[in-house]
């Protein structure tokens, strides 16, 4: 069980969507947060508005593409708000441009703030919980990670988040022995600000912030055709329990299952049913435990 109440929070991308309902949810539920963001005024709004309700909340401005931006949030919010056992890696962008009219820029912005960014956290902050007994990293993934059908366009983004969810179940593994326990968060339509300000997040490295037009999902995609939108402030009580329970995985939409079958189950099992009969006929490698000798 990971506690919530009476603990120091980070959330990046805390100043909107998503980050703002588990920044006030965390808070409602009794722990100090750090609202983490780019931008720092939404960050502000956040933290003002959690203090406004008798919690203790403070924004700070971090990019977490920058590692070195990263660990001065890092600095300042232990400073702040003392040891932080919860940190809610939830900052990230995305982009509905096909791969091949996508800019270098555009790939490494994509790969670097949604991958890279819940690297640079994790990594900033681990260390002090391994020091300090334990606590508990949730990454924001998103159900284009888990199930890369579930979004066409979106290449490096559910590269991204499917390497997110790599990523926390490892680190969930290792972590075992220092009470250090991880989630991924892999939302399925959350009404945010990610469909309106998407380019206005790019930071000036990847070429600065960019109009994007409002995204508009697919009518021929049966999947985003009937998407329905959840609202943060109904989401985040769901996420901060899986945390609560220390569950390696959350959802928010309990319709997917038929395409987790199309994904995983059936492609699994046919690629074994391939393999078997494969071997039946062939035979199996001759292999040892070093892989001494097999190369010719
Ligand atoms: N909304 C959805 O349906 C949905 C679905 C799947 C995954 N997600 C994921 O949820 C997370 C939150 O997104 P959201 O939907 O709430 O969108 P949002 O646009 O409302 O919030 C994203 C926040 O991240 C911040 N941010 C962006 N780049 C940053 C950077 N480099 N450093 C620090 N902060 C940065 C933005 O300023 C913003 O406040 C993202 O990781 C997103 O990929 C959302």
């Amino acid at each position: 069980m990971t506690e919530i109440s009476g603990r120091a929070a980070v959330v990046t991308g805390g100043g909107s969507g998503i980050g703002m309902g588990l920044a006030k949810e965390l808070a409602r539920q009794g722990a100090r947060v750090v609202v983490a963001d780019i931008k720092l005024a939404n960050a502000q709004k956040v933290a003002d508005a959690i203090t406004a309700a008798g919690g203790t909340a403070v924004a700070i401005a971090c990019d977490v593409c920058e590692r070195g931006s990263i660990n001065a949030m890092r600095d300042a919010a232990t400073a702040a708000l003392g040891p932080i056992s919860l940190v809610f890696a939830n900052a990230g962008a995305t982009s509905f441009t096909p791969l091949a009219e996508m800019s270098d820029d555009d790939v490494d912005w994509i790969v670097q703030v949604n991958l890279m960014g819940v690297m640079n956290t994790t990594r900033a902050f681990l260390p002090d919980m391994i020091a300090n007994g334990g606590g508990h990293i949730c990454a924001t993934a998103s159900m284009a990670g888990l199930l890369p059908g579930w979004m066409p366009v979106h290449v490096p983004y559910s590269a991204a988040k499917m390497g997110i969810i790599g990523m926390m179940m490892n680190l969930g593994i290792e972590m075992r022995a220092h009470n250090v326990f991880t989630t991924a968060y892999c939302p399925g339509g959350v009404a945010s600000g990610m469909k309106a300000n998407n380019g206005a997040y790019r930071p000036d490295r990847f070429g600065g912030p960019e109009p994007v037009a409002e995204v508009q999902f697919s009518g021929s995609d049966t999947t985003h055709s009937t998407l329905a939108f959840y609202r943060p402030q109904d989401i985040a009580p769901l996420v901060l329990n899986a945390v609560k329970n220390n569950r390696p995985l959350v959802f928010d939409h309990a319709d997917q299952r038929t395409l987790f079958r199309q994904t995983y189950a059936d492609v699994v099992e046919a690629c074994y049913d391939d393999l078997e009969a494969w071997q039946a006929e062939h035979g199996v490698p001759e292999g040892n435990r070093t892989g001494a000798d097999l190369i010719e």
